[in-house]
């Protein structure tokens, strides 16, 4: 058992180091004022859900202290009734918005009906969900899983077995490439291909065979795939995680090429860039392209249920065979049902158009009004945005006093803020959201 102490200095040096990593500020003098300030303007009902999961909860998140209870498509709302424009989306896994109602019936009407078979059996709804999913985005196959790493590793798993199946590299020699700065989940492989100490220090030994190239540089990609052994190349589209980092253009069709004339399998991490966040249906369509295997998440369940997917053609898919891989709620009737639904309603209400131009209308009016001096860069594409804070600023309270303001958004690594709203934010709401925060940013 751990001693009260330890626990209690443990959480402490964890908040006080992620404060750190968070600022470096023009408001350092101000640092405690701004501090009890933030204190007052949280109520007792909030403080008491901050004390509860502080408590009993492991300390491996630092939240923006706003305790939520309810949503509503773009909007949040917490236990004090406060009004929030959600712009985070549970980073973008809430792209049709919160609790859309079509999406809710379905989950409540298949909750009746069945929700869990396992992959012991066959059920009506996954076979639907499959050739839904394939016509739609055009593969042969598609292998369900639940979350995002969890789809992140089967494409890895995938991409071996064809390795050694198709490729005919020596058995146990499959090297896997990843982008510098990637980000996708938690797991063993997930952090053994980071380049983030955060994300991977004191949890060695790393998975072997993961190979790093720099992101955006078609050079050290076409280099790293000379090795025979490599037999694969995963990346983001776009960097989320990394503060939205938007390649050059031609880099996907470059990589297409590259990994074509290597025999290599490009592996598209599409779980925050796909499904209309960025402007498209994928975000490759910028460039008319097609990755060898697609991986998705998040939005393929509308934020309601786990849902994730990978997707490729058969001579990739069918090189694992029953009991190789697989999920006890991997395809399950619940999740595929409302996974049809969460993409039906992308398609519908032209999620992917409204992004691209609430996207132009959200950067265009951010770089005429927030002020030069404040602001690196403001960059994304669609509703996958960032603004980049000079460093004499601190991105952290610029969160806070987006949240008294009426607008909740997340820094990610330090001086980058996200902006990822709902894509059903309609243009009033976007031009309030942009008040919001121009008024926010002429506070410091
Ligand atoms: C690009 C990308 N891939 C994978 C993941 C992991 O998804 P999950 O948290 O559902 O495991 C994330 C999560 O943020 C992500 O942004």
């Amino acid at each position: 058992m751990l001693s009260k102490k330890f626990v209690k200095a443990a959480s402490n040096a964890f908040r006080s180091s992620q404060l750190r990593n968070a600022s470096s500020t023009k408001l350092t003098s101000a640092a405690s004022s701004a501090k009890a300030k933030e204190q007052s303007k949280i109520g007792a009902k909030s403080q008491a859900v901050f004390d509860r999961e502080d408590k009993y909860g492991a300390h491996n998140y630092h939240p923006l202290p706003v305790a939520i209870e309810s949503a509503k498509g773009v909007f949040m709302w917490d236990v004090e009734g406060n009004r929030y424009f959600d712009f985070l989306s549970a980073y973008s896994a809430v792209n049709q918005g919160h609790c859309h109602p079509k999406i809710i019936n379905t989950l409540k009407e298949q909750a009746d009906k069945v929700t869990l078979t396992s992959r012991a059996f066959y059920n009506t709804t996954l076979g639907e969900f499959e050739e839904y999913l394939c016509r739609l985005l055009g593969f042969d196959k598609v292998l369900p899983m639940n979350t995002g790493v969890e789809a992140g590793e089967t494409s890895i798993k995938l991409a071996r077995k064809w390795a050694y199946n198709v490729k005919g590299v020596p058995n146990d020699q499959a090297v896997v490439l990843f982008a510098a700065e990637n980000f996708w989940g938690r797991t063993l492989s997930a952090v053994s291909s980071s380049t983030d100490p955060s994300c991977y220090e004191g949890f060695g030994p790393y998975m072997p065979n993961f190979k790093i190239v720099p992101y955006n540089d078609l050079n050290a990609l076409e280099e790293a795939c000379k090795d025979f052994n490599v037999c694969a190349f995963m990346v983001e589209p776009i960097q989320g995680e990394a503060g939205v980092i938007v390649p050059s253009d031609g880099y996907y069709k470059g990589i297409r090429e590259i990994c074509t004339k290597n025999n290599v399998l490009w592996i598209a991490d599409e779980i925050q860039t796909g499904l209309a966040r960025t402007g498209k249906r994928l975000c490759v369509d910028y460039e008319d392209v097609k990755p060898d295997i697609l991986v998705l998440g998040k939005a393929l369940s509308g934020g309601v249920f786990p849902v994730s997917a990978v997707l490729s053609n058969d001579e990739v898919m069918l090189c694992i065979k029953p009991g190789e891989h697989g999920s006890t709620y991997g395809g399950n009737p619940l999740g595929c049902k409302v996974a049809i639904t969460a993409l039906e309603v992308l398609e519908e209400e032209k999620m992917a158009e409204n992004a691209f131009n609430m996207g132009n209308l959200f950067r265009n009016e951010l770089k005429k009004r927030l002020p030069k001096e404040m602001v690196k860069d403001i960059r994304g594409r669609g509703l996958l945005n960032a603004i980049e804070i000079s460093k004499d600023y601190d991105a952290w309270e610029f969160c806070m006093r987006l949240r008294d303001n009426g607008l909740l958004a997340k820094p990610t690594h330090g001086d980058k803020i996200r902006f990822a709203p709902p894509l059903v934010i309609n243009k009033d709401q976007m031009l309030e959201a942009v008040e919001i925060i121009e008024k926010t940013a002429h506070t410091f």
